[in-house]
């Protein structure tokens, strides 16, 4: 599959980039984990802030972000994302596990208990349809087109051919409310507009012209592939296999010292096996990734391996060189079967 590499600052890429199907960030954290990284959670806000526009800008409706982060960072940046029309889906938890702790904690002079994770949160965007000249979010939109064609709530039912899920389903307006699937929203967008009051046509309409079709209601929610047994609390140990890169001798990061070429050449580089089970959750082969704040792009390796097109930017040359080189090795793998 294709990928892209932007040696500079992601902002210069923004707009050349095809529209993303997921945006993976693992940006800045606060903790001076790479050169430009803020001191603490409480720069976290203005530091993505002409991110989070950019891709809020360039998303389409079934956009998803997974957000990498700390806790405390993750909850400083969750409102600007609120702000900018981001749904919060789910939090998943790296557990780094116990191995993490050594070496990290000094017992004596902590007064918490020591972290061994870290947080990926997933993201959708905030979809809100017309009707009647307000803007309702798809669940109240739902019910408000339903009754706006002077429908019973029960004929919902005879619309889907079913004997009563699809108004308990679709029409609810509580927490046990189900997205209708296209096949579903394609029966019920024809039934009001066929026997619907006529004066108020068209119904389930995007642009108050014509009614939604089955397949544009299919593009606007994010893609899920269930994995049986996966839940969002993940046990992985921090990168110390073959797969962590080393060496370059260089500070990777403002608070690294005297690396030695047993050092890692990035303090953030994320597993793969990670990274692939976050993309093949939410995408198809063929679908977009970006990876804004690439480091080494294991965001963009996991992609480009799984038949994905990946989008990255890095701006420090050293680590672009590492990400130039596992991007060109992924596409390798992925032209000749080899093991990933
Ligand atoms: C947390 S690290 C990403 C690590 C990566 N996930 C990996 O597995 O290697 C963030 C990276 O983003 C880069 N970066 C920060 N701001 C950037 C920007 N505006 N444009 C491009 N790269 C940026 C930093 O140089 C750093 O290498």
């Amino acid at each position: 599959m294709p990928y892209e590499l932007h040696r500079g600052d992601v902002a210069e890429a923004y707009e050349t980039w095809p529209t993303p199907d997921v945006i993976m960030s693992d940006g800045a954290y606060g903790v001076r984990g790479f050169v430009g990284d803020t001191v603490d959670a409480e720069g976290l806000t203005e530091w993505y802030r002409p991110h989070v526009e950019a891709w809020t800008r360039r998303a389409h409706p079934g956009t998803v972000l997974w957000f990498w982060n700390t806790e405390v960072g993750w909850a400083t940046v969750h409102a600007l994302l609120v702000e900018n029309g981001w749904d919060y889906v789910q939090t998943v938890v790296w557990d780094k596990g116990i191995a993490h702790v050594a070496g990290n904690v000094n017992g004596k002079t902590i007064r918490r208990f020591p972290v061994v994770t870290e947080v990926v949160v997933l993201y959708q965007r905030r979809l809100t349809m017309p009707s009647a000249g307000e803007m309702l979010p798809v669940q109240k939109w739902m019910r408000a087109e339903w009754q706006r064609a002077g429908l019973a709530l029960n004929r919902a039912n005879e619309a889907c051919g079913v004997r009563n899920a699809a108004t308990r389903k679709y029409l609810t307006q509580d927490w046990l409310w189900y997205w209708p699937p296209a096949e579903m929203m394609q029966r019920l967008v024809d039934y009001a507009n066929e026997h619907g009051d006529p004066s108020g046509w068209p119904y389930y309409s995007l642009d108050g012209t014509r009614p939604v079709t089955g397949k544009e209601w299919a593009t606007m929610r994010y893609r899920w592939n269930h994995v049986h047994g996966l839940t969002n609390v993940w046990q992985h140990g921090a990168l110390r296999s073959s797969e962590r890169i080393r060496g370059g001798g260089e500070r990777s990061a403002p608070r690294t010292h005297n690396p030695t070429e047993a050092s890692a050449a990035h303090l953030n580089q994320k597993p793969l096996e990670l990274m692939r089970r976050l993309i093949n959750a939410v995408t198809e082969p063929e679908d977009v990734l970006w990876e804004p704040f690439g480091g080494t792009a294991s965001g963009s390796v996991a992609a480009v391996e799984g038949g994905r097109a990946a989008y990255a930017a890095e701006m420090q040359d050293r680590f672009a060189d590492i990400a130039e080189k596992r991007l060109a090795e992924a596409a390798q793998w992925e032209v000749s079967g080899l093991p990933k």
